[in-house]
């Protein structure tokens, strides 16, 4: 098993350290190769994501990733940013299904922003395409514009396109998923504005005949938004474009206390995978040893399970982060009155000695 660390950027490094300590003491057979992503790739190699990086990447069965980004990269550009990394680790290596859970550990109820009853017992699962859609559609860029509202001034435009195998593959990973959960289907589209997005749920209607034993609705995705603050327990599996997931997902990761606390797996057709937290770099906080590492750490999880085999490892980690939660261990975005406020590397430490136990 070879796997590809890749700390990155803010508070990537401190985050990823705890990750790898959880692996090391599961005492599995791994051989871990580091290298530099991100604005670090960038102020080492003059490029986010370096030729060698790119190439351990593609040679190892599973890369768990940090985070990249910093504020004082938004001047350089485009493609020099940090963010090209992960967009371009995506794109190279085919990481086309997204897999964002959100989980309410019931230690955490009462660090939602909603009120405990609406995500007690909280378990849904969001499935975004992460290869295609308005991010990487093409033609894109500026110029000057020959029609539209003002012809002859300056203007900017991307592209929002889907083809029908790339909404084919994410609606099988989608159903297939549901099958192993409450066999529900939510698709999330704007058919009522969008021709690429009615064309998505004419496709997922298609592929839903396939799979006759699960339920599948279809969405709006304003309407979508208010129902995860309204009702997120309605959902089981939902799954949509590349630009909706981005949003739904950080507002889902929300739900359950904090983003924090969310892990997240990229997958390829061959089931190599990019494990990340869903959170972001975090430079304000960078360097302090506060950061929360058990999204990394629930990352290192589904990295066992979907690409590495190994499904009972991953059940020891998420049996030991619930339990470290159990016995009132909190960083301080999770932290409330009368639980123990502890760092960075006191939290991975602490999940190390319950995987011990
Ligand atoms: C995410 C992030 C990325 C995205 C950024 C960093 C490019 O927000 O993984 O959700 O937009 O996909
Ligand atoms: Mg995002």
């Amino acid at each position: 098993m070879k796997i590809a660390i890749l700390p990155g950027d803010g508070i990537g490094k401190e985050i990823v350290a705890e990750a790898v300590k959880v692996l090391h003491a599961l005492e599995l057979p791994f051989e871990g190769e580091t290298a530099l992503v991100g604005g670090a790739a960038y102020e080492a190699h003059g490029h986010p994501l370096p030729e060698s990086t790119l190439a351990l990447a593609k040679q190892s069965d599973a890369i768990l990733f940090g985070a990249v980004g910093d504020w004082k990269y938004d001047q350089l550009e485009r493609s020099l940013r940090p963010e090209q990394a992960i967009l371009g680790l995506r794109k190279a290596l085919g990481l086309f299904a997204n897999l964002r859970p959100a989980i309410c550990h019931a230690p955490l109820v009462g660090a939602s922003s909603l009120k405990p009853e609406l995500i007690a017992g909280l378990d849904l699962l969001i499935i975004r395409e992460l290869t295609g859609d308005i991010y990487f559609g093409q033609p894109r860029g500026r110029r000057i514009a020959s029609d539209g509202h003002f012809p002859g001034s300056e203007e900017a435009f991307d592209t929002m396109r889907y083809s029908r195998p790339e909404i084919e593959r994410i609606a099988h990973v989608a159903f297939q998923a549901a099958r192993k959960r409450g066999k529900k289907v939510t698709s999330v589209d704007k058919a009522n504005v969008l021709e690429t997005f009615q064309f998505w749920k004419d496709v997922v209607t298609d592929v839903g005949r396939e799979y006759p034993d699960v339920a599948l609705d279809h969405m709006y995705v304003d309407n979508a938004a208010m129902q995860l603050v309204k009702a997120p327990k309605k959902f089981d599996v939902v799954v949509t474009g590349n630009m909706f997931g981005d949003i739904l997902s950080d507002e889902a990761a929300m739900l359950t206390g904090s983003i924090g606390m969310l892990p997240s797996a990229s997958l390829n057709a061959s089931n190599q995978g990019l494990y990340e937290p869903s959170h972001g770099s975090a430079p304000d906080i960078a360097g302090q040893g506060i950061a929360n590492p058990l999204a990394t750490i629930m990352s290192a999880a589904m990295m066992l399970r979907f690409s590495l085999n190994q499904a009972e490892a991953a059940d020891r980690i998420e049996a030991a982060v619930a339990r470290v939660l159990e016995q009132g261990l909190r960083t301080p975005d999770i932290h409330s009155e009368g639980t123990t406020r502890v760092g960075t590397a006191e939290m991975g430490d602490a999940v190390v000695k319950a995987l011990r136990a």
